[in-house]
């Protein structure tokens, strides 16, 4: 099973994100005994086969402006090439976002997740939210998928916590667990 984790990232915080998803995907595949093909990449290092040939596409952005970060919106304009010949219907797909969240409402961040998961339901994927039996879903879950808060309370860059970082392991495991489910 191949699994394709993409984000783009100004500042490290999707990035450290994104890692702690692979460490949950490859945890997830040791215990089934699949081999470990995970890639984790920038959006604009991504191209067309690398979504095509992946079983599980997992999508993540900062929240810029209340929306996805342009580059994941490039990627995903590019990806309309696949949508013709339906190449990337019936694989899975999660989504996740870091946000700075001023003033604890959320700073776009439940519209920026399901504007992901749109895209990959126009290309006829299944999506995977996060439930709350997930570890982690008092922290950074959302039941659109993983959304880890990295403001404070002043407005400033306070990073990934470790609690986010748990959320972020447990969702990597459980879209590869589904993506698993399905295949067999
Ligand atoms: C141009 C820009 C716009 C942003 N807009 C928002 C926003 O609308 N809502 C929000 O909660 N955070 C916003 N942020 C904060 C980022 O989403 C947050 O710092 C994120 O974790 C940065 O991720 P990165 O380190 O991977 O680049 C914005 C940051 C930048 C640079």
């Amino acid at each position: 099973m191949q699994v394709l984790i993409v984000c783009h990232s100004d500042y490290q915080h999707t990035q450290s994100v994104a890692d702690a998803i692979a460490a949950g995907a490859i945890a997830a595949l040791q215990d089934a005994g699949e081999a470990e093909k995970i890639f984790v990449k920038q959006a604009a290092d991504v191209n067309l086969d690398d979504m095509q040939v992946a079983d599980v596409l997992i999508f993540g952005t900062p929240v810029h402006m209340g929306s996805m970060a342009w580059q994941m919106k490039q990627l995903i304009d590019k990806g309309s090439k696949l949508w013709m010949p339906n190449a990337l219907q019936g694989k899975i797909g999660g989504v996740f976002a870091t946000y700075g969240g001023f003033g604890g409402a959320g700073g776009g961040v439940e519209q920026t997740l399901m504007s992901l998961h749109a895209n990959f339901l126009e290309q006829g994927m299944l999506v995977c939210g996060f439930p709350r039996s997930l570890s982690g879903y008092a922290d950074a879950g959302i039941h659109w998928g993983l959304a880890v808060r990295t403001g404070n309370d002043e407005g400033m860059p306070e990073g990934v916590s470790q609690a986010a970082l748990v959320a972020a392991r447990a969702y990597g495991a459980h879209v590869v667990e589904t993506a698993l489910k399905f295949k067999s």
